[in-house]
């Protein structure tokens, strides 16, 4: 028998708990032992709870107990949860977290921490929620150098898009929708403006290419500026927007590396990835494409893959698991201003500019799109590639001769 400790009984927390206890014997069969919730760390109490004996209040009576070799870790947020997973793994425990925050933020320093003290830190959990994804790219396409990684991260703004997508929900109304619905918080911050999605895309390039890339130096773009017209342009043109993070590793050496809203064409394998569910494209070099898709969040998706990584912690207490990235490095990423792309740029003008030849005489080549329901004195279009440091020199120019840009979207080749 195995005694793990579960830290946090929110959403994730308690389903970790229910899987344990509900398939405790198909567990015990994959894990060839049973695994025991010794305890669970909370600061409320849970009167009347089948597991409310193993609930306790302080941190060191499971860091003191020997026994405990797995601590789950599912508090979320950076503090305290960095002490007290560091704490274990200095103890020789294992730990398994859901903690993207956590991850992202820390991630080489507490796997450093794992390989010295010779134990499994292990984070399925943090990207995508029950989409395997962690060990998909280190085991089964470590044959492969990733070129790209893009992905629709964060379910959230995702329903937001498809509600705006299908229905023609303002911004406004689709999150309002998503707050009574229980996907987003009361606060959407975290969800909108992109940083969920920038510390999932930070993980899953500091496993892709073995250093750590920390979410703080990354551009990060929500959704909270765009508009129904921009969606209705974005389907005249033939595509959708969705919040994208992407990494790509560049001839130098250096990544590339971003998150925000991208115009995709319908061609795209990510175009169709709709609602809350997550969709995450790796590029192998002898792969080609390979697609996951599925919940990245909820309750059960994401104590899915917690408990799958015990199982693996306590198959691998002997034998540990590779799962390792350096630390970070100055200039390591690419400046956002010199990232390439095309750009969707939507716009105003005043009675009598002919927005057509001013966007060219500035812009050069461009891509007009047609609308049926265009408003008047109001134009969209699709500039050639060029470095995002470029299209803002010019975007300034264009503004400079009176046009007013309501609007700038990344283009996507994905
Ligand atoms: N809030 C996240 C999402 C789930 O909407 O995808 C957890 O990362």
């Amino acid at each position: 028998m195995v005694d793990v400790a579960i830290m946090g009984y929110g959403v994730v927390g308690s389903g970790v708990a229910e899987i344990i206890v509900t398939h405790k014997e198909s567990l015990a069969k994959r894990a060839k032992e049973e695994i025991n919730i010794k305890y669970i760390l909370d600061i409320r109490e849970f009167p009347g709870n089948p597991l409310e004996e193993k609930f306790t209040k302080d941190f060191n009576v499971i860091l003191n107990d020997d026994d405990v070799k797995v601590v789950v870790e599912v508090m979320g947020g950076l503090h305290p949860a960095y002490d007290f997973v560091r704490q274990c793994l200095e103890r020789g425990k294992s730990v398994v977290t859901s903690n993207k925050e956590l991850v992202a933020a820390k991630g080489a320093e507490l796997l450093q921490l794992a390989q010295d003290k010779n134990v499994n830190f292990l984070f399925e959990a943090s990207v995508g929620g029950g989409i395997p994804i962690i060990r998909p790219m280190s085991q089964c396409l470590a044959a492969n150098d990733v070129v790209e990684v893009a992905g629709i991260l964060n379910g959230t703004t995702n329903f937001i898009l498809t509600k705006m997508i299908r229905d023609q929900m303002s911004f406004e109304d689709a999150l309002a929708l998503a707050q009574s619905l229980g996907y987003a918080e009361k606060d959407p911050t975290a969800d909108i403006e992109g940083l969920d999605a920038v510390r999932k895309i930070c993980i899953l390039a500091s496993l892709a290419y073995g250093k750590h890339v920390y979410p703080d130096n990354i551009h990060t773009e929500g959704i909270s500026k765009i508009t129904l017209d921009d969606v209705s342009y974005a389907s005249a043109w033939g595509g959708v927007i969705k919040l994208i993070g992407s990494v790509k590793k560049l001839d130098d050496g250096r990544i590339d590396i971003f998150v925000a809203p991208m115009l995709l064409p319908q061609s795209s394998q990510l175009a169709g990835v709709d609602d809350v569910f997550n969709g995450i494209m790796v590029r192998g070099d002898s792969t080609g494409d390979v697609v996951f898709y599925g919940k990245g969040a909820g309750k059960m998706p994401t104590a899915s893959a917690v408990v799958a990584d015990v199982i693996d912690c306590i198959k691998h207490f002997k034998a540990r698991k590779y799962l390792y990235w350096a630390d970070g490095e100055e200039g390591y990423v690419l400046p956002y201003e010199d990232s390439v792309c095309a750009m969707y740029i939507r716009a105003s003008y005043s009675d009598g500019t002919d927005i057509d030849a001013v966007a060219k005489k500035i812009f050069g080549k461009i891509n007009m799109i047609a609308r049926t329901s265009s408003g008047k004195n109001e134009a969209a279009f699709i500039t050639e590639e060029m470095t995002v440091k470029k299209f803002n020199a010019l975007a300034d120019e264009l503004e400079k001769s009176g046009v007013k840009i309501e609007s700038r979207i990344r283009m996507g080749d994905l």
